[in-house]
């Protein structure tokens, strides 16, 4: 859709914005503020005094910081205005496919996230019904035996790495099990998806080459297994909703594109939602002992961990024309950093916000899974997973028991954590 040549809004507040050169403390993509987690103040520094504001020639190029719950909101709203296709660089800051930049990736899969209306709405459509919640339903028993089967299988009061045995297992068995991906080779998800959501991969052209490595090596996997199932006749729900879906051009370029989407989109990101859940009631062990005593908040504490975590910390778009942004005058061909971690810690909206409060009123109003026609497709079956995580924890009365602070994932796009030493108890 063609966008207007200038947009300005009416009816708004300004805001103060300003535009600073980096090196310069707002500059929020380097990954060491995230691997020592002291993103925060700086954010909130944002959000007080200019919450809209421009960094020139980061490593990552120039930008527009957007750190309020409301402008968030206001950009998403906004989809013709601003674009996530990947012709103009996509969805995140990492380099992609953007013209003014030197060693900018032009290897690009096409996949609804990174599309505009009125191609993603079609795309959107294919998949979207396995996560409607009847399917949610039909999945609830599977997630629940497997789950409790993992736990079952832990040790009590021994060092082990949440991550790697409980958050990427669960996960990946979870792809599995949506693609009916050969279960014996399914850590090859988690792997695939590391290296293609990976946006420290871009500084360098050995991690860009490394990266389409593996990018090529899952698309012929998933070629191989695609041309083995159509021979058979056969095909698991999500892929052959792909492949017998009524758009007529959804070609193989496509379909692959689409597949990692699902395999990253669902990857990391309730992955590491489950081990905010570990390190995040460990801070809070006041909030702990109150889910611990009523199993009734599990629904609520899940979101509340949702937004604690933001498991992505920012998405991307491109501005189409001109545009006021509470006065901040973004130019066409701009590029503006949503940034949801920042977002879910707005004290205008969340009272003590740096806080788990797992009985908090306004939890679900996090935006963790974005907002908008981009709002996360999986949003059902990743709070299911999370929400059985807590119920069967519940069930058998165990706590988490950090060792030691965890190792985090040093990156301004993932949110996360890479290992993280507990021990198991019961209460
Ligand atoms: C989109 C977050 C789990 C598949 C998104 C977006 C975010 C997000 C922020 C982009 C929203 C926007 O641009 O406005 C999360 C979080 C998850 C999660 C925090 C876990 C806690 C999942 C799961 C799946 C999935 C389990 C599927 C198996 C997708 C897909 C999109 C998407 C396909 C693209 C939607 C579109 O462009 O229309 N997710 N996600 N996500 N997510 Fe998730």
């Amino acid at each position: 859709m063609a966008a207007p040549a200038k947009a300005v809004q009416a009816g708004f507040e300004p805001v103060p914005w300003q535009i600073n050169e980096a090196p310069h403390r707002w500059d929020v993509t380097p990954p060491d503020i995230y691997a020592e987690d002291r993103w925060q103040p700086v954010f909130a520094e944002m959000r007080r005094q200019a919450p809209i504001n421009k960094i020139n020639n980061s490593g990552f190029g120039s930008y527009w910081n957007v750190t309020t719950h409301k402008a968030i909101q206001h950009v998403e709203a906004l989809p013709d205005i601003f674009s996530s296709s990947f012709e103009y660089g996509g969805i995140s800051l990492a380099p992609m496919n953007e013209p003014d930049m030197e060693g900018s990736d032009r290897v690009i899969l096409p996949m609804f996230i990174a599309m505009d209306r009125p191609k993603h709405t079609e795309e959107r459509r294919v998949v979207a019904p396995a996560f409607t919640p009847a399917e949610m339903e039909r999945m609830t028993g599977d997630i629940r035996r497997r789950t409790g089967e993992l736990l079952d299988s832990l040790p009590l009061g021994t060092d082990f790495d949440w991550v790697d045995s409980v958050s990427i297992e669960l996960t990946t068995q979870m792809l599995a099990i949506l693609f009916d991906f050969p279960w014996e080779d399914r850590r090859k998800l988690t792997l695939w998806s590391d290296y293609a959501g990976n946006i420290e991969l871009f500084r360098t052209p050995e991690g860009r080459q490394a990266r389409l490595e593996k990018i090529y090596e899952m698309g012929a996997y998933f070629q191989r297994l695609w041309d083995e199932r159509k021979q058979k006749g056969e095909a698991p729900d999500l892929i052959s909703r792909m492949i017998h879906s009524p758009m007529k051009d959804m070609d193989a370029n496509e379909f692959m594109g689409n597949l990692i989407l699902l395999i990253v989109g669902g990857n990391d990101t309730t992955r590491n939602t489950m081990s905010g859940y570990a390190y995040g009631l460990n801070q809070y062990p006041q909030e702990r002992e109150k889910l611990e005593q009523n199993s009734a908040l599990i629904p609520n504490a899940v979101s509340e961990i949702i937004r604690w975590q933001t498991p992505l910390a920012h998405m991307r778009r491109t501005a189409l024309c001109d545009y006021d942004l509470f006065g901040a005058p973004i130019q066409k061909g701009d590029r503006v950093a949503l940034w949801y971690l920042s977002a879910n810690r707005d004290e205008s909206v969340f009272e003590r916000a740096d806080d788990i409060i797992v009985d908090r009123e306004n939890a679900r109003r996090h935006l963790s899974f974005g907002y908008g026609i981009h709002r996360c497709v999986g949003a059902r079956l990743a709070e299911l997973q999370i929400r059985i995580l807590l119920e069967e924890m519940a069930a058998r009365r165990l706590r988490i028991n950090l060792q030691q602070e965890p190792e985090r994932v040093p990156a301004c796009f993932v949110h996360g954590y890479k290992k993280m030493i507990v021990n198991l108890s019961r209460y």
